[in-house]
């Protein structure tokens, strides 16, 4: 099965082309990724206005690159899969509606992607992960826990009280001075600096819920940053740190609680996985690493490049969705906001239903005695980044 996928929700105009074949394997032959940055950097952040006229002037392109990349036309394809949000509307709509046309004209079925789904089912793109798995899900809108249950099929077990994890480290990327893409600029410094200068709060440590909040944490780094103006280069790098150090801790014992409520609901998961553009984050990535071995539980973190926006991402979870005879209509609405638990996926679960008596969280939940687990696509074969190409 070949999807074209398009990714436009944020600040990444991209296009990418994948396979699946019927055993589940994925190959990635092409993914193309136009990052908006120099656009938006003046302004310390994403501007709507500006990110949805960047789209629509590099839409076309990126498409054509990616389809040249991958040595197909369009008659191959099997699928047209664009993200239709959450995300800024004015871009949402470039990329949807560039879709359609496509599909449209090479009579091909549309898949309108939920993006926090798209990034939900990465790990199976680049890992072949089995369901069900616990999500832990942090982008710079979004910072969630997510028992992923099967296509369509999730159920949130924590989430953020106030600010995400990624649009925390855009503030204090911007607090301290270093611009945008914020997550990356703390990271680079957090790596030079002492993480036990600054003694920052860990909210939430020890609550027996999976929740997270980070507004107490910003404000604490303000403070300390106010305490000791104008910042040097060291007390900059010594604020990431103790930032980074802060975060990661927090993480960690909330995902330690996610994983018990996740047994406690639902039995052991396959694996714990993580996604979204703060998975990109080295310092996480280790810290999950040593937490995953100690709680005797798989960890997969696809590639960075998979973790932030992209658009093979798109394409995948189009051919999964596409897989379960799920497409869309071409009057599909664009939406700026969409919460995964609204996403719907097959007639009956892929995975057995909750412990008896449980009811799931979902819009569209449909409990089953279907016993069955969906074969996991075969992880070896699987090329993850490896073919794709960044412009700019
Ligand atoms: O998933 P994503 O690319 O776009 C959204 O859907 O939001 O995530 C972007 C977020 C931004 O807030 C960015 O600062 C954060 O992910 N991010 C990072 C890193 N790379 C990206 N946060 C921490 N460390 C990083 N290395
Ligand atoms: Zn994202």
């Amino acid at each position: 099965m070949l999807v074209l996928g398009i990714e436009t929700t944020c600040d990444e105009t991209a296009a990418a082309v994948v396979e699946r074949h019927d055993d589940g394997r994925a190959v990635i032959l092409a993914n193309v990724v136009l990052s908006q940055i120099a656009e938006h950097a003046a302004f310390g952040g994403v501007v709507p206005e500006i990110a949805a006229r960047a789209h629509v002037e590099a839409l076309d392109l990126i498409v054509a690159t990616a389809m040249a990349d991958a040595g197909r036309d369009f008659g191959a394809l099997d699928g047209v899969a664009a993200a239709a949000g959450p995300g800024l509307i004015g871009g949402v709509i470039v990329g949807l509606t560039t879709a359609k046309a496509i599909a449209m004209v090479h009579e091909k079925p549309l898949i309108a992607v939920n993006h926090l789904e798209a990034h939900a089912l990465t790990a199976r793109l680049t890992d072949g992960t089995a369901f069900p798995y616990c999500l832990f899900l942090a982008s710079g809108g979004h910072t969630q826990i997510v028992a992923v249950r099967g296509v369509g099929d999730y159920v949130r077990l924590g989430t953020t009280r106030d600010d995400a994890i990624g649009e925390a480290f855009d503030k204090t990327a911007k607090l301290l001075g270093l611009g945008y893409p914020g997550g990356p600029r703390v990271e680079q410094e957090a790596a030079k600096g002492d993480r036990g200068r600054f003694i920052l709060p860990r909210p939430m440590i020890g609550r027996q819920d999976a929740d997270f909040s980070l507004s107490g944490l910003k404000t604490a780094l303000r403070l300390e940053a106010e305490k000791i103006a104008p910042l040097t280069d060291r007390d900059v790098a010594d604020l990431c740190a103790s930032f980074q150090a802060a975060v990661v801790d927090m993480v960690v014992d909330r995902l330690r609680h996610g994983l018990r409520m996740f047994r406690q609901r639902f039995g052991a998961p396959s694996a714990l996985v993580a996604a979204g553009g703060v998975a990109a984050n080295q310092a996480l990535r280790h810290a999950l690493l040593e937490m995953a071995a100690h709680d005797e539980v798989a960890l997969v973190v696809p590639p960075p490049a998979l973790c932030t926006d992209n658009a093979a991402m798109i394409a995948w979870a189009g051919a999964e969705r596409l897989v379960h005879g799920l497409h869309d209509t071409l009057d599909t609405p664009p939406r700026a906001r969409w919460p995964l638990s609204q996403v719907t996926g097959p007639a009956a679960p892929a995975f057995p239903a909750p412990h008896a008596g449980e009811r799931t969280e979902q819009a569209i939940a449909t409990d089953s005695t279907e016993t069955d687990k969906p074969e996991a696509p075969a992880a070896d074969a699987i090329r993850s980044d490896a073919a794709s190409s960044v412009i700019a």
